[in-house]
């Protein structure tokens, strides 16, 4: 059962269990969070799975302070002084990932990119501060439902789901935070929320909205498709040629030049944590394909089998001779 959790006992029984790889939702100033420790993979996919979510997203990282969220991600300078006049606040940057830095594959959804923000709850800041790392957090509402402000709102829709919901009282903003890509040279809003562009602007100019051309992502989410695999995949393979790779999936398949396991138990939490990872791990010079073994279109397996079509789909056209 999920369990509800009050003031510093709470706070230091909500890190115990994000420890252990639990799930934890917490408010915030905007909305109630789905927390999990963003370096445990599984614990991440378990929020995928407690949500119901079809694909997988890349989820916002949640730190304590601006120099927590340099450990992660690499700030420039006008990330930088972004931090220091929104954060803590419901301002969220998109930035380049430090490799090696801990952070699981799966929350950052295979993007060299990570989001990070601090939050302004008080409730929110001591879990962080207690935890010492980053906190992957979508709203912690089912996939299609409403975001919760309020943790009888977050029981609604996840009682029995996760393991315990931190009662921080109601979220004053009650939207969203802004999301803002600082990837590029001009800032790009990628979703408009609780800190608004015009106060943002005052700090770093003109920001160029995704929705201002055609070629613009339409949603944050639509990123994803920048993220592919630069070799093809072939999905539910059931025999594997000498130059692919097999992304496997239980007892392997014989025959391929590398093989990466998902799961050897046919475990799909376990698979999902691992997937970013394995299709990396796997594009090497003199592999040209990578074969994916069958994995069930159930729990976690629908995103797991979205997020490889979306990869199978997004191959690059071939050469004009
Ligand atoms: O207020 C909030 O931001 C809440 C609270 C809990 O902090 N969290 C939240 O998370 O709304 P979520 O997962 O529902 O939304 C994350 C947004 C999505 O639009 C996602 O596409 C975008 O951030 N995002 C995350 N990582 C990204 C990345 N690396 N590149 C581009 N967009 C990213
Ligand atoms: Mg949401």
């Amino acid at each position: 059962m999920t369990e509800i959790l009050h003031g510093a006992e709470g706070v230091a029984r909500g890190v115990e269990l994000l420890r252990a790889g639990g799930l934890v939702a917490f408010g915030t100033e905007t909305v109630y969070g789905l927390g999990a420790d963003a370096t445990n993979g599984e614990a991440v996919a378990r929020i995928f799975a407690a949500k119901g979510r079809p694909s997988f997203n890349p989820l916002i990282c949640h730190v304590a302070d601006a120099a927590t969220a340099w450990r992660y991600v690499e700030p420039n300078t006008l990330a930088q002084k972004l931090a220091a006049r929104f954060w803590p606040g419901p301002l969220t940057m998109v930035l380049p990932c430090r490799p090696g830095a801990g952070v699981s594959s799966l929350a950052a959804a295979g993007l060299p990119t990570l989001a990070v923000r601090v939050p302004a709850h008080p409730g929110a800041l001591a879990l962080l501060r207690a935890l010492g790392g980053p906190v992957a957090a979508p709203s912690a509402n089912r996939s299609g439902r409403v975001s919760p402000t309020s943790a009888a709102h977050v029981l609604a829709d996840l009682d029995g789901r996760i393991d315990a919901v931190l009662d921080s009282g109601p979220c004053w903003v009650g939207v969203e935070s802004t999301v803002l890509d600082l990837t590029t040279g001009t800032p790009v809003l990628l979703r408009p929320g609780g800190a608004s562009v015009e106060a943002l602007e005052e700090v770093v100019g003109p920001i160029s909205r995704a929705t201002d051309t055609s070629d613009a992502p339409a949603s944050p989410g639509m990123l994803l498709s920048h993220y592919a695999p630069a070799l093809p995949v072939r999905l539910n393979a059931t025999f594997v040629q000498p130059d692919e790779a097999l992304l496997a999936f239980g007892p392997p398949l014989p025959g391929a030049a590398l093989v990466f396991q998902l799961s050897a138990r046919g475990d799909l939490t376990e698979a999902a944590a691992r997937l970013f990872e394995g299709l990396h791990v796997l594009d090497v010079p003199g592999v040209v394909r990578v074969a994916v073994m069958p994995l069930p279109e159930t729990g976690l397996g629908l995103a797991i089998n979205d997020r490889l079509r979306r990869a199978a789909a997004a191959l690059p056209p071939p050469p004009v001779l």
